[in-house]
């Protein structure tokens, strides 16, 4: 069963655009990114638009669906009904390259400012022993597949241009925390996951974990965790005696 839906896309580049009006065939089966297609076949065909696997697997196809950030490969053309206006606009909190595709290069630096897997000097790869309940932990985490849509949707930064250089995102504090949980990674990660990376600015609203096409669990498993895990370092008498001693 075939039909037409009726599509509001965002269009432009160099920080100008507007919203453009489409009529266009839908058939059973088929997702937003399949529309956006046709809409590249048949009627603007230079529509700019990142996508790469078609199976919500790469990352690539982030997009905001009715103001809402979702995988357009993902997102089935069956939850819409045939006469709702369906709008496509690019991910709010990244620079916009052209039409639904964004500059996600503030997500790559952030990536580079946190120092990789520390193992201790004296045990050689092959030599970790783990308890299952640790490689769990991490296997959660990995799950990610860096669709930035977490980042996007944070308050933190979804409006302020200005938080951008202090705050990692929750895609990357759970990255910190998924290190500081590791049992053999040495680095110290508390102080600048609070002072570096902007831990302290988020404030538990949870929107990060509602948009995760993995469905991690991104702040009730990694962002309160690490959060709780530098407060107990603030306040661990033995830390704060040793800080009283040595800052004299
Ligand atoms: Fe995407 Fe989830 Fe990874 Fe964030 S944690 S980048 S929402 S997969
Ligand atoms: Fe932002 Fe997630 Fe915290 S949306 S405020 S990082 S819980
Ligand atoms: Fe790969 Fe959508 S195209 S996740």
């Amino acid at each position: 069963m075939s039909y037409k839906a009726k599509f509001r896309v965002w269009r432009g580049e160099g920080g100008e655009g507007k919203l453009e009006d489409f009529t266009v065939e839908v058939n059973e089966g088929e997702v937003v990114l399949d529309i956006i297609h046709r809409l590249q076949a048949t009627q603007a065909p230079d529509l700019a638009v990142r996508w790469n696997c078609k199976a919500g697997k790469c990352g690539s196809c982030s997009m905001e669906i009715n103001g809402r950030p979702k995988l357009g490969c993902m997102t089935r053309m069956s939850t819409f009904t045939e006469d709702e206006t369906i709008t496509v606009t690019p991910m709010r909190t990244f620079p916009v390259i052209k039409d639904l595709v964004t500059d996600v290069s503030f997500n790559y630096q952030k990536a580079r400012e946190i120092p990789s897997f520390t193992p201790p000097s004296d045990v050689k790869p092959g030599e970790y022993r783990m308890q299952q309940i640790d490689v769990e932990r991490s296997q959660e985490f990995r799950k990610c597949i860096e669709c930035f849509m977490c980042n996007n949707v944070c308050h933190v930064i979804r409006d302020h241009e200005e938080n951008k250089p202090g705050f990692a995102g929750p895609r990357f504090l759970m990255r910190i925390a998924e290190l500081d949980m590791h049992p053999y990674d040495v680095a110290d990660r508390k102080d600048s996951a609070q002072e570096e990376h902007g831990l302290g600015y988020c404030n538990i609203t949870k929107c990060c974990t509602e948009v995760c096409p993995e469905h991690i669990k991104i702040t009730d498993n990694a962002l309160i965790p690490m959060k709780e895990r530098v407060v107990d370092r603030k306040y661990d008498p033995l830390v704060w005696l040793g800080n009283k001693i040595f800052k004299r």
